[in-house]
């Protein structure tokens, strides 16, 4: 099995599609963020506060060298900047979790956790600013992926059917 790193904007639900995914296949899952929480003791918000932003895409890149040296059979959840590393594609098959700007953030906002969800991330606290960052990323992370799913209106539970029967024709 080779590893699915799962790419996406913040917020478009890439921990809950990888909950299911592992459910529903052999894949253990890890978090690109979580390991940085970890490594560093303290919360992602609190990095970008006390660090700068530019210390945390340095954790990322060590986090992308390890997951290419040492990580298999491994669905790995990405946070929505770690597509920029440079060797993603030797990471494992790319898995995008596509939705147009405002239906991710009606999601955020229609979640039971909405209001902890929009605090923890850092770069959508302006909601204009985030959709500026979208606008950019949105045409990499289409060239990046090998594989597309559109998560608008989707329960996690279909999205992650469509990955495993995705991934197992590529
Ligand atoms: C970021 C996304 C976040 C987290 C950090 C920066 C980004 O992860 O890595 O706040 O640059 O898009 P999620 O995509 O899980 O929110």
């Amino acid at each position: 099995m080779k590893n699915i790193v799962l790419i996406g904007f913040m917020g478009v639900g890439k921990g809950s599609v990888a909950r299911e995914v592992i459910k529903h296949s052999d894949y253990i899952a890890i978090d690109t963020d979580d390991l940085i929480e970890s490594m560093e003791n303290r919360k992602i918000k609190s990095i970008f506060e006390l660090e700068g932003e530019e210390y945390f895409r340095k954790l990322e890149k060590k986090v992308a060298h390890w997951l290419e040296q040492s990580v298999k059979d491994t669905l790995i959840s990405t946070g929505g900047g770690f597509y920029k590393q440079k060797n993603i594609k030797k990471i494992g098959t790319i898995v995008l979790l596509d939705s147009p700007f405002d239906e991710i953030i009606k999601r955020i906002k229609e979640h039971p956790n909405a209001l902890k969800k929009l605090k923890k991330r850092p770069l959508l606290q302006d909601l204009q600013k985030a959709k500026e960052i979208y606008d950019v990323r949105r045409p990499d992370y289409l060239k990046l992926a090998d594989v597309v799913i559109d998560v608008t209106n989707k329960p996690a539970l279909e999205c992650a059917r469509e990955l495993l029967k995705k991934v197992k024709k590529l």
